[in-house]
């Protein structure tokens, strides 16, 4: 199949882009879109036969649940069977945005979307382009990552074909998202706020709306696995091999190996003298190093680097969301 590219600039073009767009996923087809968090592959969330196509081209295994993107609280009642005061002080605080609720699921949301859960995963997202093309759809969007299974989740339409071109109907180009790593998951299902995965809202954000959640690490791993089950260890994973290092450890590790090639993602300069393949510096601040992660790893995948060696990140939680995608890219 080939894979339109449509292209929102301002203007009459964008409208007509938005539009196309539209009227595929209407019509039961696949068409990837900008988030502020990364590209989303949609189909209709109602309609398993359109959902089921979202699988097949990631190549994704079906025990895995996805999210179910809304224009607000409104539609997001509609596809949950108990909105909870604690749903609506979330929504309230962080929606439109990067915050995805997991709730009882209502009656028609097909089983393909939830993978058999009980519960559904919901949330509003706040680019402008993916409220557009809600609004014009009008009607529940379920979407993952755009990208093939295990492979480097796309923060530009560039990504988004270089993994998914000739398998799905459409890319929506609204440029580079903003924020770069994937929504924080929060489960509400259960008697006490579980988080699911760490991104771009933090758990310090949160903890000042609903007060102390609870975090995976203070429940058994097969438990997470079991509420969770598309948190696998390994999850981000580019060809290269990551290694994540401290500077000190990096720098003599490399200034030791001969041959190999090499690309570092860091935050501090590359010592004089020592040569890499390539050296990438990212912002040393959360929100920037964030935004520029996976385009980074794009980067090297696409220079076809044996290892990249990431230097390690703070342990403060505004890092959190980044240090869980190193994690899951490792190993
Ligand atoms: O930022 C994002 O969240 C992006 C954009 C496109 O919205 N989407 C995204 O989707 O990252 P995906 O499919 O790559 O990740 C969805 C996560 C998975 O870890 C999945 O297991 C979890 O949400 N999830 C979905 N439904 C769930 C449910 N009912 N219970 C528990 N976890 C669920
Ligand atoms: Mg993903």
């Amino acid at each position: 199949m080939e894979t339109e590219i449509l292209e929102v600039v301002a203007g009459r073009k964008g409208e007509k882009a938005i539009a196309r767009a539209a009227s595929l996923l209407r019509a039961g087809r696949l068409v990837a879109f900008p988030t502020e968090t990364v590209y989303g592959l949609g189909a209709l969330a109602l309609e398993p036969a359109a959902v089921s196509r979202i699988f097949e081209a990631k190549g994704r295994p079906s025990f895995n649940p996805l999210i179910v993107h809304v224009a607000g609280v409104e539609e997001a009642r509609k596809v949950v069977s108990e909105w909870s005061p604690l749903a609506e002080a979330l929504a309230e605080a962080f929606w439109p945005g990067p915050l995805t609720l997991v709730l009882p699921k209502a009656a028609i949301v097909p089983d393909e979307v939830t993978a058999g859960l009980p519960s559904v995963a919901v949330r509003a997202p706040s680019h402008p382009v993916a409220r557009r093309l809600l609004a014009e759809v009008g009607a529940p969007v379920a979407a993952p990552s755009a990208n093939r299974y295990m492979a480097i989740s796309p923060t530009t339409a560039r990504h988004v074909e270089k993994s998914l071109g000739g398998r799905i109907d459409a890319i929506l180009d609204g440029g580079a998202t903003p924020l770069g790593i994937e929504s924080t998951v929060l489960d509400l299902s259960g008697s006490l706020p579980l988080l699911l995965r760490p991104g771009a809202v933090s758990i310090d954000e949160l903890e000042k709306v609903v007060g102390t959640i609870a975090r995976p690490e203070a429940t058994a791993e097969e438990g997470v696995a079991r509420v969770s089950p598309g948190l696998s260890r390994r999850h981000y994973a580019p060809d290269a091999q990551v290694e994540i290092l401290s500077f000190d450890e990096l720098a003599s590790r490399l200034a030791a190996a001969r041959g190999g090639r090499v690309g570092v993602i860091a935050r501090s300069p590359r010592p004089a003298g020592l040569e890499v393949e390539a050296w990438l510096q990212l912002p040393d601040e959360a929100t920037g190093y964030a935004r520029q992660l996976y385009a980074a790893l794009h980067a090297l995948e696409d220079a076809g680097v044996e290892r990249i060696a990431v230097e390690a990140l703070p342990e403060s939680s505004e890092w959190d969301g980044a240090r869980d995608r190193l994690s899951r890219a490792g190993g």
